[in-house]
């Protein structure tokens, strides 16, 4: 049976999954108000309940499963989670009189199992307004702040444990530590869990819930699907079909990689679906960067309708969801971050199928972490980032056929010489652009009349923000002569230097 740390989401952007599964304990996310039942079928040895956007002090709170506090499994209430269990077993939450945000000093009582092999001192990350006001019964203060007589509180004989701060958080000193008490002293996890048998228990728990049906999954190439149609194909082998629609509008080689690995390094049920002319016809002389979206968005669904139908029944679709997509797409009681770019995806309701969504607990590196663990090639695995409309918004104006192909060949040239220097993993996103403009340039004695690229790269955390990057010179110089010189039709190269904001990261 495997260990198994819940952790129950109140919606709060929370890493705290992340972190436990980072000390090789399985934590598996779960809805806050997941009945009791369903958690304890997978046996937790504990239980976490996460932050939250939100306050734990109107009535409208969103609430646990109380006999989760009955049950003698080992609670740890976070911040919003820790408020919330103090209330509902009977304590109070109020405005904070004094509110303490940020980096804040904290004084623990290091006798608690808790706080085991801290210092008395050290500073702690407090992110809210609200505060507990008068403890539960059977419970007692084990930390505190200036502002906060009881920044954490336990009924040790009952192994509740709640603290208002966030251990997860990188401000907090020995965070990591509290959290193995937690595990390690409190719950008893023994801390052998790896993403090896993350494989073998996820391919278990496709098998049970697909039985003897057919799955089938968009594969675009990117790493979400990929890793997806990997872990699937381990788990159901041919009860799997990939479709791949190829729109014609991706980067140099990759149609031909995608076929190459899925049908030859794994033998995969793939369609290799050839739609690029049926794309290029509907957005010739389409200039409007979301018209463009739009188009390729709807006729993606239906070409992948299309050959899906031919197909015959099928009972699930498979998706390449990952935690973050969650996240960020807002689920209910999440603050939306972004809405979701999902132009080149499926709607939720493509035909009436089931859908299965094997990587939805994971973030970006554990899913990368899980393809190299299923042996999958690094430069599937380490891909950088790619908009689903592709090359079509990284050309600038109506597409052509035969821009694409310019496009595709400078964008060739900076790739590989970013790879040949070793920069690619430290640059987040980098591609070219092939502008609208014209200008005139020298060639052979003769006058040229020609397009301008653009190089674009950028470092990064997560899309949102980001910063130009500061590749060195001679590499730019380099990358610079030889797209002139090797891809015809360009005349000039350009440098983007500007961060996101003020612009974004694509040019379209
Ligand atoms: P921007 O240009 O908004 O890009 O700064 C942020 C990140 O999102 C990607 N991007 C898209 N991805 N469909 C996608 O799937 C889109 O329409 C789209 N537009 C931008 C972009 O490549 C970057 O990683």
């Amino acid at each position: 049976m495997r260990e198994t740390i819940v952790v129950l989401d109140f919606g709060g952007q929370q890493l705290i999954a992340r972190r436990i599964r980072d000390l090789h304990v399985y934590a598996q996310i779960l809805p806050y108000d997941t009945p009791f039942k369903k958690i304890r079928s997978v046996n937790p040895i504990g239980i976490i309940l996460t932050g939250a956007p939100r306050d734990a002090a109107g009535e409208d709170a969103p609430k646990c499963d109380k006999r989760i506090f009955e049950s003698g499994i080992p609670v740890l209430g976070i911040c919003y989670g820790s408020r919330l269990m103090s209330r509902m077993l009977g304590g109070g939450v109020k405005r904070a009189d004094s509110r303490e945000y940020g980096k804040t000093d904290i004084k623990y009582d290091t006798s608690s199992p808790l706080f085991t092999g801290l210092s008395e001192n050290l500073a702690c990350w407090m992110s809210d307004a609200y505060s507990v006001d008068g403890l539960p019964k059977g419970f007692a203060a084990i930390a505190s702040t200036k502002n906060c007589a009881a920044a954490a509180f336990a009924d040790a004989g009952r192994k509740l444990y709640g603290v208002q701060f966030h251990p997860e958080a990188a401000h907090t000193q020995k965070g990591t530590q509290i959290l193995k008490n937690f595990l390690f002293g409190i719950c008893g996890a023994g801390g052998s869990w790896t993403m090896e048998n993350y494989i073998e228990t996820a391919a278990e728990d496709i098998r049970k819930r697909v039985g003897k049906g057919r799955v089938l999954l968009a594969l675009s190439g990117g790493v979400d699907s990929s890793v997806c149609a990997v872990l699937l194909d381990k788990a159901i082998g041919k009860r799997l079909t990939c479709i791949f629609v190829d729109h014609g509008l991706l980067r140099a080689d990759e149609a031909r990689q995608v076929k190459e690995v899925f049908q030859g390094t794994y033998n995969i049920n793939l369609v290799f679906a050839d739609a690029s002319e049926r794309f290029y016809r509907r957005l010739s002389k389409v200039s409007d960067p979301e018209q463009k979206r739009k188009i390729i968005g709807e006729t993606f669904i239906r070409v992948f309708e299309e050959e899906a139908e031919k197909l015959g029944s099928v009972d699930f679709l498979a998706q390449g969801t990952i935690y973050p997509d969650i996240i960020e797409s807002g689920n209910g009681d999440t603050a939306v971050i972004k809405s979701h770019h999902n132009v080149g995806g499926l709607p939720e309701n493509v035909g009436f199928r089931e859908i299965i969504e094997p990587l939805r607990e994971l973030f970006k590196d554990e899913v990368r972490a899980l393809g190299e663990a299923l042996g999958m090639p690094r430069h599937m695995v380490w891909r950088q980032p790619f908009p689903g409309p592709g090359l079509a918004i990284r050309i600038i104006g109506d597409i052509t056929p035969d821009k694409v192909k310019t496009l595709q060949a400078a964008d060739k040239i900076f790739r590989d010489e970013i790879a040949e220097e070793e920069l690619d993993s430290l640059i987040w996103q980098y591609f070219a652009v092939l502008t609208d403009i014209r200008s005139v340039g020298v060639a052979g004695g003769g006058r040229t009349y020609d397009r301008v690229i653009a190089l674009r790269a950028v470092t990064s955390v997560d899309g949102m923000t980001a910063n130009w990057a500061h590749i060195p010179h001679d590499v730019l110089g380099r990358i610079s002569s030889r797209i002139a010189s090797e891809v015809k039709g360009i005349n000039r190269i350009v440098y983007d230097i500007t961060s996101k904001p003020p612009a974004t990261i694509e040019w379209e």
